[in-house]
């Protein structure tokens, strides 16, 4: 189905998925004798919302940050766009318009909802410290700007009443969605989550699904995320990439995913906490 439509595809539901917006080609990456990735190749398109499952230690969280841009393979090739990215740094990479959560909530806990969000827009800066001293007025427009495109993202995510509560003191899946926002408020072109429902029960699991459901319906993000919760991630995703040991032994359709024998024996018949 995906070769015959290079240019994309609609889904069952009508939603309107574009061409390649990421390649990995061939990745492979290694921690010392430890070989976390091996030769994988996947893409991910424009619209789509792309899963990554496997065990425990399969490699999933290695290969959002090979996309992240905070490990280097040591093999292969990390194409957006359509061009071949040379290694960067992480902070590059986010500003080609790909932000992130991470599997550990990465917040700071003693500053407020609001000021963990506008961390966000961090990358968005123009101007820095030296010349906001020098030129506060534009500085002050700026922070304006910035302001109002997190408001939008709070009102968004329905946190407005949490929006001055220091985030040590909310509850695990409220932080969950703080991590959310503040990786919004990159507007991101592609969104990479890293198990973002983990630890929720599941009402917080229904929200959470629908937050990111409404984020790529909405501001029409790419969003690729691991999640070890079948039913959501059968729920949630246009195709699933399938890791285990650091290989890749199945991609496609929910649908196909399922039906596939090697995933069944490594993964779906294989309990997890
Ligand atoms: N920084 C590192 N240094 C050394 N080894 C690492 C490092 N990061 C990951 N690994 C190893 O690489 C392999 C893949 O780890 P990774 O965290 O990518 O797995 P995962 O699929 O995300 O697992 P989980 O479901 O438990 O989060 C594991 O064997 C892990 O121990
Ligand atoms: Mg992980």
């Amino acid at each position: 189905m995906l070769d015959a439509n290079p240019e994309g595809y609609t889904t069952a539901d009508g939603r309107k998925i574009g061409g390649v917006l990421m390649e990995m080609r061939n990745i492979t990456l290694r921690f010392g004798g430890v070989k976390a990735i091996t030769d994988i190749s996947f893409d991910i398109r424009e619209g789509e919302i792309r899963a990554i499952i496997g065990p425990n230690g399969a490699g999933k969280s290695s290969m959002l940050n090979v996309i992240s841009g905070f490990y280097v393979p040591q093999e292969g090739e990390v194409w957006f766009h359509g061009q071949r990215r040379a290694p960067m740094k992480p902070y590059e990479v986010a500003r080609q318009g790909i932000a992130r959560t991470f599997q550990n909530i990465a917040l700071f806990d003693g500053m407020s909802v609001l000021d963990n969000i506008m961390t966000g827009r961090l990358t968005m800066m123009k101007t820095g410290l030296f010349s906001q001293a020098l030129w506060w007025g534009r500085a002050q427009a700026e922070e304006t700007e910035h302001r109002e495109k997190v408001e939008r993202i709070i009102d968004f995510l329905e946190i407005q009443s949490i929006r001055k509560t220091p985030v040590g003191r909310l509850p695990y899946g409220l932080k969950k969605r703080v991590e959310l926002a503040r990786a919004l408020a990159a507007e991101p072109k592609l969104l990479l989550l890293d198990e973002p429902m983990a630890g929720m029960n599941v009402e917080e699991k229904e929200d959470m699904s629908r937050f990111i459901l409404d984020v790529n319906d909405e501001f029409g993000t790419t969003i690729a995320l691991i999640e070890h919760d079948m039913g959501v991630v059968m729920d949630l995703s246009d195709r699933v990439v399938v890791m285990d040991y650091g290989k890749k032994i199945g991609d496609g359709t929910p649908d196909e995913v399922r039906a596939n024998q090697a995933v069944i024996d490594a993964y779906l018949g294989v309990a997890h906490d």
